[in-house]
Parts: C-alpha cells; sequence; structure tokens
C-alpha cells in the first residue's frame, strides 16, 4: 500500500543505461522435485524494500539488516525453493546508475547457499530509475534464477512463467532413465501485477503502469494451462504468486477472525490490483477507489482446476490466509476453495514496524489428492507463528491467535 512518492527523482537521476553484465546459463538448472520423504518446501520472501533510502546511511543500516532477516530464515528453514514475491528493490529511492545491482544482496543469500529462487516484481520494482527488465537481467548473472519471461510484449510486464515440480521418484533430467515422460506433480505460477510507473526509456513523465495482471498473461495461462492438462491427462495441483492482492481478498477480510485465519489485520481495506484505476482505464487516485481490471485475473484462477492458493504481498500490515469458496458478497466470481494468502513483511525497508519474517508453504505429495498443504510463519526471531493446515475445514478450524509483533530497526 501507501505511495510514497519520494521527489528526489531529480537528484537521483542520472545515466540510466547501466553496463551490459555477463549472464550465467540458468538454463540447465536441475528440474525442482519433491525430496524423498515426499517433501517440498517453499519459503516466500515479500516486501524486501532494498535500496529505500540509497542515499542516506539508515538506508544501508536498513538493507544490511534485511539481509540478516533473509539469512537467518533460511538457516532455520532450508527450503527447496524461495520464492521473491515482489518489492525486491525500492526502485523510487534508488539512483538510476546502480538501481538493478541491489539484485546481488537479494540473491547472495541464496547463492551462498546454492539455493534456488523465483520472483515476481512489485510496483516498486517499476520505476522511473528501475528497469524490471534489468533486475530480469541481473538476477541471471547468478547461479540459481529460476525467474522467468514467458509472455511478450511491453504490457505483460516481466515475471508471467510457470515451474513444474516433479515427484521424488521420476527425474526429467535422467533422459535415458526414462525421465521423459514424468509428469509434473505440482505447478507454480508466477504472475507480474505491475504497477508503478514505467521505466524512462519508456516514458520519461512518469506515468503510472497498470497494477493489474494484463489480459495477455490471463490468456497465455488459461492456454498454457489447458495444454498442460491435456499434455498429461491429469489436472495438476498448482499453487500461484503476484505481488498485489486481488479484489477477493477485500472482499473476505470482513470475515477475518482472528481464531480461524491467524495473522496480523492492520490493514483494513486491501490495497489491491485496479486500485486508483476508473472502470474505463484511466488513473486518477483517489476518484477512482478500483476500476475491477483484475476480475479476468480472479475468473481464470478460480475456473483452475486444482489451484490451492494465491500468495501474494503488498499490505505489509496483513499476514493472514482466508479459504475463497462459493459465492462471497459482492464478488462477480464465486470462489473455487483457493486460499488467498498473504506473506510477511521482509524487509526493514518499506513502511510499518511489524515483525519481519517470510511465509513457508510445506507440500506433502501424499496430500495433494486432497488439495491439502501447510503453511506457517517463520519470524526474524526465529519463532513460528500462524502454523495452519489448508485443508477442505480451514475457515472454520480453530488455531492460536498470531501476537501482533513489532520491531524496530
Ligand atoms: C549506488 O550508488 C550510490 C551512490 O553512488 C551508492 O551510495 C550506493 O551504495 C550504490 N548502491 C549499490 C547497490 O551499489
Ligand atoms: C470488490 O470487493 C468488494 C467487497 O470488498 C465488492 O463490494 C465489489 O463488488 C468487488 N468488485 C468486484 C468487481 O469484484
Ligand atoms: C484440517 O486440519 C485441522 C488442523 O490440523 C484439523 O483439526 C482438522 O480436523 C482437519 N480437517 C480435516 C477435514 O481433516
Amino acid at each position: 500500500m501507501l505511495h510514497v512518492s519520494i521527489l528526489l527523482l531529480a537528484a537521483l537521476a542520472g545515466p540510466s543505461r547501466q553496463a551490459a553484465v555477463r549472464q550465467f546459463d540458468n538454463t540447465n538448472l536441475p528440474a525442482l522435485r519433491f525430496n524423498a520423504d515426499g517433501n517440498f518446501k517453499i519459503t516466500v520472501f515479500s516486501d524486501m524494500h532494498f535500496g529505500m533510502y540509497s542515499w542516506l546511511p539508515r538506508g544501508q543500516k536498513e538493507d544490511k539488516k534485511t539481509a540478516k532477516v533473509i539469512n537467518d530464515i533460511l538457516d532455520y528453514e532450508r527450503p527447496d525453493l524461495v520464492v521473491l514475491n515482489g518489492d525486491l528493490i525500492n526502485g523510487d529511492g534508488t539512483f538510476a546508475h546502480n538501481s538493478t545491482h541491489y539484485i546481488d544482496h537479494i540473491v547472495k543469500p541464496m547463492v551462498d547457499r546454492k539455493l534456488t529462487w523465483a520472483s515476481t516484481y512489485g510496483n516498486h520494482d517499476h520505476q522511473l530509475n528501475l528497469p524490471a527488465e534489468g533486475s530480469f537481467e541481473r538476477e541471471h548473472t547468478w547461479p540459481g534464477a529460476r525467474t522467468r519471461r514467458m509472455v511478450p510484449g511491453l504490457a505483460a510486464g516481466v515475471t508471467n512463467y510457470f515451474l513444474p515440480v516433479y515427484p521424488a521418484n521420476c527425474d526429467p533430467d535422467n533422459v535415458d532413465g526414462g525421465g521423459k515422460d514424468c509428469a509434473p506433480e505440482l505447478l507454480l505460477w508466477f504472475f507480474d501485477s505491475r504497477g508503478g510507473y514505467y521505466h524512462s526509456s519508456v516514458d520519461k513523465t512518469r506515468t503510472p503502469q497498470p497494477n493489474w495482471v494484463d489480459s495477455s498473461v490471463v490468456e497465455w495461462f488459461r492456454k498454457t494451462n489447458a495444454e498442460l492438462k491435456c499434455r498429461y491427462r491429469k489436472v495438476i495441483p498448482s499453487l500461484a504468486f503476484v505481488h498485489i492482492p486481488v479484489n477477493a481478498t477485500d472482499a473476505v477480510q470482513k470475515h477475518w477472525d482472528p481464531t480461524r485465519h491467524p495473522g496480523i489485520n492492520d490493514e483494513v481495506g486491501v490495497a489491491m490490483q485496479g486500485q486508483g484505476w476508473c472502470p474505463e482505464g484511466k488513473h486518477d487516485w483517489p476518484r477512482c477507489k478500483y476500476g475491477g481490471q483484475d476480475v479476468p485475473f480472479m475468473q481464470a484462477l478460480a475456473q483452475t482446476g486444482g489451484m490451492m492458493g494465491l500468495f501474494y504481498g503488498h499490505d505489509h500490515g496483513n499476514t493472514w490466509c482466508y479459504k475463497w469458496t462459493g459465492d462471497v458478497q459482492g464478488l462477480p466470481v464465486p470462489g473455487n476453495g483457493m486460499n488467498l494468502c498473504f506473506g510477511q513483511h521482509t524487509g526493514y525497508g518499506g513502511y510499518g514496524d511489524w515483525i519481519r519474517g517470510a511465509r513457508e508453504i510445506v507440500i506433502s505429495q501424499d496430500k495433494l489428492k486432497d488439495r491439502v498443504f501447510e503453511s506457517h510463519m517463520r519470524l526474524e526471531t526465529g519463532e513460528v507463528v500462524g502454523s495452519i493446515t489448508l485443508n477442505s475445514t480451514y475457515n472454520g478450524d480453530v488455531y492460536p491467535v498470531t501476537p501482533n509483533q513489532k520491531t524496530y530497526l
């Protein structure tokens, strides 16, 4: 939420071309697979906001603490995949000449541990001084980047792609051992909800970029998912990641209950895709609160068999999951039972002092047939809060209330 417009852009502007950097070949990374114990674990960091005060000592202090949060959590959790779910860099506060270089600091904890990661970009990753394509290239100067770009065109944004996760007993990389017939057990979908501003190479006048998943991407998602279903002759359970929440989140928030949806709920009135845009597509905040442009994306998700959850960040003060089932008042789209989940603010940059942490997602191969998985929050202190089982009775099951803790720089 919160759109601080730091009018230091003039001072921060400089030559906007950053030197070309050597790419690492990440096309041959081993396929993602469930472990021999049947589990696959994802750590989701969101809202890192590196480079928030790049011109002040405070900025370096914040980034150092954020890096420590990431390092500590990786040591506690040892995930199979890390998801960086948007607002990696606070591009409205970085210098044009080195705005993408913050990627090096963000991915170092994973590179050091030979872990692999996948990103979605957020509104702060799309800025006049920060080209999202540049961050994408910069990610691929390091081994382990799985971030892809599968939908062409300026309107699509960058981070639209999927990653298959294969079963423990089938290795698609083992071509001679029959690996070419392995079917994915799980699909992970990643979307770019864009927002922020077009990069200066596209438009120097600080033009707001639409803040929803583009229709070209929704179309690609529907088509690709149908092709996968056809190719593997089954509905593959899946999870999706995007930075900005959808309007369904705002609608279900009215039914939030601290014992049934453990987490912090300090931001009532969710900042969502389409916020600040009029229905006809003009940006006009605060006259237009919400333009409804995320409806096709919500429809596509809700009509996707096997879609078990959508994970987002953006609202640093909300950290709960809600199971979106059936008709929810005001929503034109009925839910399919998929879980709508916030992450935990990871960065010391970005607004708010809610305790930093990450959302953990634990998927067991043998529970996938029932579309059940587990999740908890791992906090910077090492504490685990908000452990939940996202099964058919979630929304009704009672859990311990998550304490609303704060931490300061
Ligand atoms: C970018 O450049 C500024 C000023 O030259 C410097 O203070 C900052 O640390 C640099 N950031 C990175 C990530 O290199
Ligand atoms: C968005 O959610 C609100 C409830 O918070 C609802 O009143 C409104 O109709 C929804 N709009 C759309 C287009 O889904
Ligand atoms: C769902 O998980 C909760 C928490 O583990 C449990 O209490 C509940 O019985 C489960 N529901 C079903 C249908 O298994």
